[in-house]
């Protein structure tokens, strides 16, 4: 994390709330992921933080992107923009993945262009890319279990593991290149056991499709990977050792491995500092009210079902805190950050406060509900 100190200094420099990106962080982030992984290529998940400085550190350091959106893609376009048509052609097919197995129609038009690969995982997906945008490649979504992840994705998309190679020669017969599978285990997935189980069941869906005349070129392993959100998550290196295992058992070296990290790329990267706006003593309890709050960088307690905690820098007397709420700025009770805080008493109006590993799904699904725009975000560390 930033340093107490260069958090004070920013936060005074630039006023809060203040969302502070350590690009260094990303960047090693980023080094992990390939060290512990090496057969693995990640795709930034975007929408976990898609601020351009973000996608231009991880592009420069190599890493490939999963978009799912237009504005997403042009995000990531920008910084090839300047390539050859070849080398630009080249990169889009190699390092993005249109990863939303439903697309509308208005984008699978603009995206037919570019030839991408994109995912899916029905039936009627199958004419509408067959009609729209007959160019991309295709990978299909496919349902895996979730248990235990922080954010269930399983039952929004996915093909049931019974359809899938029907889906993929559906498409193939269609005329569209089927490049392979791809799934998600859920977002904050702590329980190793889901990786597992999808990549045993993709490896025997790869085998049944290789029978009936598919070669599959690809696996896609999604996203899931943990943040270190507190000492429960198992290192990300334990994970990599199950996963490398497992890929190498099951998957010849020539099948092009890739994953859709979000989270773990961006979660450590920033931290978020806040002032005390206001105190009050409510049924007995002490309650702070901060200048940021659910509708803005701690959206991720409503969307992304994530609990943070509050951090001061200041201690309470003799080191001790006492429980108490936290709030945000806005009007509604819902803005509610934490009932069960452990903060000192003598934090004082304009004192900071701060939250640390806030950068997945925070600032990415800020509003400015209520008048309250996002947090100023600054960027430190940039190469
Ligand atoms: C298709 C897809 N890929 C990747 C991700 C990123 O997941 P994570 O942030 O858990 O790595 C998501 C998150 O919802 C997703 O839906």
């Amino acid at each position: 994390m930033v340093s107490p100190a260069k958090l004070k200094k920013l936060s005074h420099e630039h006023g809060t709330p203040l969302f502070v990106v350590d690009h260094a962080e990303l960047r090693k982030n980023f080094k992990q992921f390939k060290k512990y992984l090496p057969r693995v290529q990640p795709y930034y998940a975007m929408k976990a933080n898609p601020a351009p400085a973000i996608v231009r550190t991880l592009y420069k350091a190599g890493a490939s992107f999963d978009v799912a959106s237009m504005p997403e893609f042009l995000i990531v376009h920008e910084n090839i923009k300047n390539l050859s048509a070849k080398q630009r052609q080249d990169f889009i097919w190699d390092k993005i993945i249109y990863a939303h197995p439903i697309k509308a129609i208005k984008t699978l038009k603009e995206l037919d262009q570019y030839k991408p690969l994109v995912t899916y995982d029905n039936a009627e997906e199958i004419g509408k890319i067959k009609k729209y945008a007959p160019n991309a490649g295709l990978a299909l979504r496919l349902k895996v279990p979730n248990t235990g992840a922080m954010v269930e994705l399983s039952s929004k998309f996915g093909a049931e593991p019974g359809e899938a190679v029907e889906l993929m020669l559906k498409a193939k017969n269609a005329g569209l290149g089927v490049e392979g599978i791809s799934f998600h285990v859920g977002s904050q997935t702590t329980n190793f056991q889901n990786y597992v189980q999808a990549i045993q069941l993709s490896s025997s869906i790869f085998k049944e499709s290789e029978s009936r005349g598919l070669k599959l070129k690809l696996l896609d392993i999604g996203g899931g990977f943990p943040a270190p959100y507190d000492d429960g998550v198992k290192p990300f290196k334990e994970l990599a050792a199950v996963l490398n295992s497992e890929l190498d058992r099951l998957f010849p070296k020539e099948v092009e491995i890739l994953a859709e990290p979000g989270r773990y790329m961006v979660a450590t990267a920033a931290t978020l500092v806040a002032s005390v706006i206001g105190k009050a003593i409510r049924d007995g309890k002490l309650c702070y009210y901060i200048d940021d709050g659910v509708y803005h960088t701690y959206s991720g307690i409503i969307f992304d079902h994530c609990k943070y905690n509050v951090h001061t820098f200041k201690k309470g007397r003799g080191g001790a805190t006492q429980i108490c709420s936290v709030f945000g700025p806005t009007c509604d009770a819902l803005d509610t950050i934490s009932l069960s805080a452990e903060l000192p008493e003598n934090l004082q109006l304009g004192d900071l406060v701060y939250t640390p590993n806030i950068g997945a799904y925070s600032q990415a699904s800020s509003t400015y509900f209520n008048g309250f725009p996002p947090a100023k975000v600054v960027h430190i560390n940039e190469e």
